[in-house]
């Protein structure tokens, strides 16, 4: 059996079609698409004019795509505390407004898990300060009916991320509009960007299905990659960590509209919710689970679950077929690190478990019985 860890672009996301409009984000009336979230990201915070010493107050379990964006941007970054629950520790962050009066409060909606988003809201009332969501890994997720990404005065989507779409990121300006981001001028995205990164997504598809034919495939796409390569063509990296500042202005991929505009999005939320309550059921009390609460509305990304070598875990899974997902190993050395004790932890042992909505329920209880089967030593 193979399962993605993202889902897969089939025919018929092309063919379907629905009457239900498209839902907040793609609706927002001020929004901008980039190729990748972090161009949007850098292009804010560069209309925002950041003087020398402004700050901005970032949770210190990050991806390192967005610290690179703020900082290309010319923004100084003060780093605060997250917890073991994927939340801010509120304390910390309510001193560290009060004693460095920040210019900006950027927060971080893991998974599709929603932040304490009234608590932050007052925080930015009192300091005057600018609150910026990012919802890079909770696309769809509206707890209590209201988006996530709909309280600050701007937010950030990854788009590729939960929809079967080559690339995109957004941006969406909610209040405050800043003029300089209407005049942006975008460059289309490489065409061999957006067919290559589709012809993947299309072969995921294909392989979740029929494994063997989608490996065969897989290894041409690979070869006729390392030709381009080779050839010097340019292509926009996605789904990387890094930072290129000459990929800023290029734009999200026109395929990307088209299938959006085809896509049934209760349905996506509805599945990743279904896989989500199933597969908790059948680790229940077996696994150490990350979050077990899954409030109405929410949209998770994926299944986390807390393992001792993650490493160990997820190449195991991998031989397996399940296409578990690492969030954020990146270690840096002890001088420069800038997560806390909570942060490392989180880096150190949260494996991301498939849960999109191209997996089937037989695939859950697949992927359940192979976590059990890896005999996976409790965390402490
Ligand atoms: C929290 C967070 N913000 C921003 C980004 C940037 O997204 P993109 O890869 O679309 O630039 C990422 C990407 O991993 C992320 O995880």
């Amino acid at each position: 059996m193979y399962i993605s860890s993202w889902p897969g672009l089939t025919p018929y996301e092309f063919l379907q079609g629905h009457s239900h409009g498209l839902p907040y984000p793609l609706n927002a009336a001020n929004r901008t698409a980039f190729c990748v979230a972090r161009s949007g990201i850098y292009h804010l915070f560069r209309a925002l004019e950041f003087k020398k010493g402004e700050i901005v107050l970032v949770p210190d379990y990050h991806s390192g795509n967005e610290v690179s964006a703020i900082r290309a941007a010319g923004a100084t970054i003060v780093y605060y505390p997250i917890l073991r629950n994927l939340e801010p520790d509120l304390d910390a962050l309510s001193r560290l407004a009060a004693k460095l009066n920040p210019r900006v409060i950027y927060v971080i909606h893991y998974l599709g898990w929603p932040q304490p988003m009234k608590e932050i809201a007052a925080m930015c009332r009192e300091r005057g300060s600018i609150l910026i969501e990012d919802c890079a890994l909770s696309l769809l997720s509206e707890p209590d009916g209201k988006p996530l990404g709909a309280t600050g005065d701007y937010s950030v989507f990854c788009l590729y991320k939960t929809l079967p779409v080559p690339n995109g990121g957004l941006l969406v300006q909610n209040r405050n509009i800043l003029g300089e981001l209407a005049g942006l001028k975008l460059q289309r995205c490489p065409q061999t960007t957006a067919i290559g990164r589709s012809a993947e997504l299309a072969l995921e598809a294909l392989r979740s299905r029929a494994d063997l034919i989608g490996k065969t495939l897989f290894g041409i796409k690979r070869s006729f990659g390392r030709l381009l390569r080779s050839a010097d063509v340019r292509q926009v990296p996605i789904g990387n960590i890094g930072w290129n500042l000459g990929d800023v202005n290029v734009a999200m991929s026109s395929i990307c509209d088209t299938v959006m505009q085809r896509l049934d999005y209760d349905r996506i939320r509805r599945k990743r919710r279904e896989n989500f309550l199933l597969l908790q059921q059948k680790l229940h009390g077996r696994v150490t689970m990350l979050r077990e609460d899954l409030d109405e509305g929410v949209c998770p990304l994926f299944f986390p679950i807390l393992v001792r070598d993650k490493h160990a875990a997820a190449k195991a899974l991998w031989q397996r077929g399940i296409g578990a997902v690492e969030f954020w190993n990146e270690e840096r050395p002890v001088a420069e690190r800038d997560s806390g004790p909570e942060a490392q932890y989180l880096r150190a042992h949260v494996l991301e478990l498939p849960i999109h909505q191209d997996v089937g329920p037989a695939q859950v209880k697949y992927i359940a019985d192979q976590v059990l089967s890896l005999d996976l030593q409790p965390v402490s």
